[in-house]
């Protein structure tokens, strides 16, 4: 038998096992008075403490017909108190290492200018390209790091990164190894993608660029093994379908995981476009129709809604009910950028999925962790409290699920575990969330 090296112990377990789609808490798959065990990086167990018979060491186990878990002497034992315990949240959709920021183009924005006409006028994307490029590493790693301590001290246990603010062979490369960097080190694990159909590079034709993606810099970064996924932006005034297509089926081909920005701003078959390219994701979908969502039901692929962004833009969001209702599971991605969603809290986007996007508290949890896991291609890890999954797992300040969103902006995360080891331990500061 393998010895438990962690345990979490009396708390109200949330495994994500349920539907998403299923009523209520349905989702959460609760175990109440529970506890988890972990034996290095892996789940173990998942019992109720009324059937679990814990052995310290060698000693006996207690009588009874229940489980018998033996915990290795130096095992560290978490008191949940009765508090949600739920997987690490998985941060699905960010482009968080960039220089610079566009805090202007948000007052343009308020002021009644478009995301599409800022970018036409030569702000959007492309002023981030020229302050990434001008950026030292140091200055680029630092800030990664920062926005990924923000994260992990939210909950967040794995974050996706994206590249796309250098839009040049050996830049976009720079970037991929800036981001192993940041990760080096950082409190949650880094997925890295590459995005270099984020933008038409400033003096290049699209067809020109489209091309050197293909014959120098995909083939780069698979060699080098530096990129986990490929995404690209497929939208008027980015790149179209046929562009898209072409990368994202080198890519998935090559054996990156395919993720696409797909119908923000148009409906321009976008989600259908992700579900023939076999991509594991579809994000965004502001204006995705019926045509998509079937789709991408057909294909599997996850719609992973961006409702701070459609905020920030002042865009109707993304509605989650109607892919829930096709079958197609629903993630919450937050979309840290510099100019599109600047906001940095896992419970405002919870809040943001429920109230804008249309997701009950507990999909919106599911969105965060079993959804956000299938969105990386990462479900054999991570994403659901099982046996055999990764002891990625946040004790929070509440019991309530849905506290999490109500009690917004504010992060209820009080123990993070990531690999089966304690990252964070904020138990000294106590939350009231009364
Ligand atoms: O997902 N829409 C494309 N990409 C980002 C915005 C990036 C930027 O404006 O810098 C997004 O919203």
């Amino acid at each position: 038998m393998t010895a438990a090296t962690l345990l979490i112990r009396h708390g109200r377990i949330a495994t994500m096992t349920g539907a998403q789609n299923a009523p209520g808490e349905g989702p959460l798959g609760l175990v109440e008075d529970g506890l988890v065990a972990i034996a290095g990086e892996q789940i173990i167990h998942v019992e109720p403490e009324a059937t679990a018979r814990v052995r310290k060491g060698k000693a006996k186990p207690p009588p009874g017909e229940g489980v018998e878990i033996e915990v290795a002497p130096n095992a560290v034992e978490i008191d949940a108190q009765g508090q949600l315990v739920t997987p690490g949240f998985v941060e699905p959709h960010s482009h968080l290492l960039f220089a610079g920021d566009r805090a202007n183009e948000f007052s343009q924005r308020l002021a009644g200018a478009t995301y599409a006409e800022i970018g036409q006028a030569g702000g959007g994307i492309v002023a981030t390209v020229k302050s990434t490029r001008e950026a030292t590493d140091e200055d680029l790693v630092l800030a990664a790091r920062e926005r990924l301590g923000r994260l992990a001290r939210a909950g967040v246990t794995t974050a996706e990164v994206k590249t796309g603010y250098a839009l040049s062979v050996e830049g976009e490369l720079r970037l991929l190894k800036l981001i192993r960097e940041a990760a080096n080190g950082a409190p949650c694990d880094v997925v890295p993608t590459l995005l270099a159909l984020h933008a038409v590079p400033p003096g290049m034709e699209s067809r020109a660029w489209v091309e050197s993606v293909l014959k120098e810099l995909l083939p780069q970064a698979a060699a080098d093994k530096l990129a986990h996924g490929v995404d690209a932006f497929c939208e008027k005034g980015a790149f179209g379908t046929d562009e898209c297509r072409t990368i994202l089926e080198a890519g998935v081909r090559g054996g990156l995981v395919g993720h696409l920005h797909a119908d923000q701003l148009t409906n321009s078959g976008g989600a259908a476009l992700a579900a023939a390219t076999g991509c594991a994701s579809a994000d965004h979908l502001e204006k995705t129709g019926s045509v998509g969502i079937a789709a991408m039901a057909k294909s599997g692929t996850v719609a992973v809604l961006l409702p701070l962004a459609a905020w920030s833009l002042k865009d109707p969001p993304a509605q989650a009910p109607p892919f829930l209702k096709a079958g197609v599971p629903v993630a919450l991605g937050g979309n840290l950028n510099p100019g599109t969603q600047r906001m940095e809290s896992v419970s405002l986007l919870l809040a943001a999925g429920c109230v804008l996007a249309g997701m009950t508290p507990a999909q919106a949890l599911y969105g965060m962790t079993a959804a956000a896991a299938r969105a990386l291609l990462l479900q054999e890890s991570r994403g659901k409290l099982v046996p055999g999954l990764r002891g990625d797992i946040v004790v929070h300040g509440t019991k309530d699920p849905a506290h999490l969103p109500y009690h917004g902006a504010v992060e209820h995360a009080r123990v993070v575990v990531r690999r089966g080891k304690v990252e964070l331990d904020l138990r000294k500061e106590p939350l009231r969330c009364g």
